[in-house]
């Protein structure tokens, strides 16, 4: 591993911790430093990291001391794009819970031809791990709560070719989605999983609850399910939240990939503005519950966000309808300043939006037994190009064309359009600072579709994607106006466009997760096209000094996302998903990569990453 250099120039030097202390209309005056690009600006920033003003070169203290030292202590690793997971040196990576080991230690185990049936994978973690929470039990012992968004490729899962036709089939696959709880327990400096009470596997048939004011109504009743509350399973699980209760969240992405029809089908408008038609999963030609002509409800009662209790097994899941029906990405969680629950989550698709829920009461003072993200009201965002925003309420009344909360909330997309919204470049993950009061940051991976740039999405064929950032008025997240800025363009170099620069040794491409650990340094995981030679990555930012540094290099053909550390920082959690994906040969699923265990067959699996001295992780 060599060292390379920061490319500190390029990130925008935040100079929000202060603006709490500054107030109203200062603050608006310190933010708009580093207000969006001007069009002046982005024609230079896309001439080279060289251009970019002089202020992001330098980071002021607000007490006129200058630069401070970086939050970062490791040194980065160089681009690589071999089939390893790399680390920085000093730290240690152990390959835990790959899919198909068994969630207890006396479990099923793996059968590393893929033989093992679907009886076996419900008791076996499923595949495409994606986003997670570790919940501590004391200083040695937690939870590690663990989203399967969806199977590694067209080969790997089953011996042969999947012959979709044959229910063991799908029901293989349904037991390989869905959610992952165990237990682990550090014992000399590794982590190990041990047996629990609480350990459980969550599928696509798992009984769950629909609640919310969306709940009950005609469009999520189907024959089997007259009330439109009893629903079976959770798909697509993408990325997560996690609750100051002590819940769960976990989001369902890509729903539409798994619904179609044995018949001749013509899609509704509501399936078609989500994509629900002829998914790549043809788990239809086997169950019936995802035949569109047979049940064409089934695909409403999929697009919600879901609450776990972790700490109870025996809970029934449940979609809180009030979050919105959308392809979420994860759910982060922060609080108003008068106790209200928040939960910010976008929407990945090309041109679709970013929303905010805020519930109506502040979250202690909800009756035990009730959800604070049952009742509340869900915005979607306007970025506005003088560098304000306004979160826009989506309820009767300001929606034209719809009557009740429940059709806004059942086709939220459509409702979002309605209101003027800005449709972004793919919204993933957004990530709440720990400390800046109503500050969150989010990742727009990339939108190579987009022809007519805006201020919020500044370039047009967005291959690289960038991340925003923005800070509720009065630093509250419960507000209902922002103000924002663009933190990274990403590509060859943070700001400098579209890639055609000479690449910095730090370069990255299509941010998707993201995450603040509790000193502030920012974490951005990549899936996607890197304007560089590299395999999808992890890197760590400190915001308030402008370093950056690649942290992480995953193996051949994966993507990394999952991000969850332990209270005192020294173990973080990452997930390598789908490694190998490009691979197209039934009978030869390790042709693109063989990670982690180098016996013909791929695994995705979470990753535990500590210092060998012990210390605590990225400093
Ligand atoms: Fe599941 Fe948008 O990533
Ligand atoms: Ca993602
Ligand atoms: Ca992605
Ligand atoms: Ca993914």
């Amino acid at each position: 591993m060599v060292d390379v250099d920061s490319q500190s120039d390029q990130i925008e030097s935040n100079g929000m911790s202060r603006r709490r202390l500054m107030g109203g209309a200062a603050s608006l005056g310190a933010f708009a430093a580093f207000a969006p690009l001007s069009s002046a600006d982005r024609a230079s920033a896309t001439a080279g990291p060289a251009a970019m003003p002089a202020q992001h070169q330098q980071s002021d203290d607000g007490r006129g001391r200058g630069r401070r030292d970086s939050s970062l202590g490791f040194r980065a690793v160089a681009p690589r794009v071999d089939d390893r997971l790399t680390v920085p040196e000093g730290y240690l990576a152990e390959v835990l819970i790959p899919w198909g080991d068994p969630i207890q230690p006396d479990g099923p185990a793996f059968e590393f031809d893929a033989s093992n049936t679907a009886a076996e994978q419900a008791q076996q973690f499923g595949t495409g791990h994606d986003g997670m929470t570790f919940f501590p039990m004391g200083k040695r012992r937690g939870l590690l709560v663990v989203n399967h968004e969806a199977i590694d490729s067209a080969v790997g899962l089953f011996p042969t070719a999947a012959d979709y036709t044959k229910r063991a089939t799908v029901r293989k696959a349904q037991n390989a989605h869905g959610v992952s709880v165990c237990e682990l327990e550090l014992r000399r400096g590794s982590w190990t999983l041990v047996r629990s009470a609480n350990a459980r596997r969550i599928t696509a048939n798992t009984p769950m609850e629909l609640t919310g004011p969306a709940a009950g109504h005609p469009l999520l009743r189907t024959a089997a399910d007259q009330t439109g509350t009893r629903v079976l399973g959770t798909v697509n699980n993408c990325a997560n939240g996690e609750t100051p209760w002590g819940t769960y969240l976990t989001c369902e992405e890509n729903f539409n990939r798994y619904f179609g029809s044995k018949q001749i089908f013509t899609p509704t408008p509501l399936m078609t503005r989500y994509g629900v038609g002829s998914g790549d999963n043809p788990w239809w030609l086997a169950d019936d519950r995802f035949d569109l002509a047979v049940n064409p409800n089934e695909p409403n009662r999929f697009g919600w966000v879901v609450e776990i209790d972790p700490n109870d097994p025996r809970s029934t899941p449940t979609k809180r309808t009030a979050l919105g029906r959308l392809k979420h990405e994860n759910a982060s969680f922060a609080e108003a300043d008068d106790g209200r629950a928040v939960v910010y989550t976008g929407d990945d698709e090309r041109f679709q939006f970013l929303y905010k829920y805020v519930s109506t009461r502040p979250w202690r003072r909800v009756a035990r037994g009730r959800s604070p993200l049952d009742q509340g009201t869900l915005y979607v965002a306007r970025f506005d190009s003088d560098g304000t925003g306004v979160w826009l309420p989506l309820v009767p009344g300001t929606v034209p064309g719809y009557r009740s909360l429940a059709e806004i909330l059942i086709d939220t997309r459509g409702a979002a359009a309605a209101v003027g919204a800005t449709p972004m470049d793919r919204p993933e993950w957004v990530a709440t600072h720990p400390c800046e009061p109503g500050v969150a940051y989010g990742t727009f991976t990339n939108n190579t579709s987009r022809t007519t740039a805006d201020a919020a999405n500044p370039r047009t064929n967005n291959t690289f994607g960038h991340i925003l950032r923005w800070q509720n008025d009065e630093g509250d997240h419960g507000a209902t106006t922002f103000i924002w800025s663009a933190f990274a363009l990403a590509g060859a170099g943070l700001g400098s466009g579209d890639g055609s620069t000479i690449a910095p040794g730090d370069a990255f491409g299509s941010p998707d997760g993201l995450a603040f650990d509790e000193d502030g340094r920012l974490w951005i995981q990549t899936d996607g096209s890197q304007p560089i030679a590299c395999n999808n990555q992890m890197l760590a930012a400190d915001p308030a000094t402008g370093d950056l540094r690649r942290f992480l290099v995953g193996p051949a053909g994966c993507e990394i996302t999952g991000w969850t550390m332990t209270r005192d920082q020294e173990t973080l959690f990452v997930n390598v998903q789908h490694p190998g994906e490009t691979a197209s040969d039934p009978t030869n699923p390790a042709s693109q990569s063989n990670w982690p265990d180098y016996r013909g067959r791929p695994r995705s699996a979470t990753v535990a990453i500590r210092r060998a001295d012990g210390g605590k992780v990225g400093t």
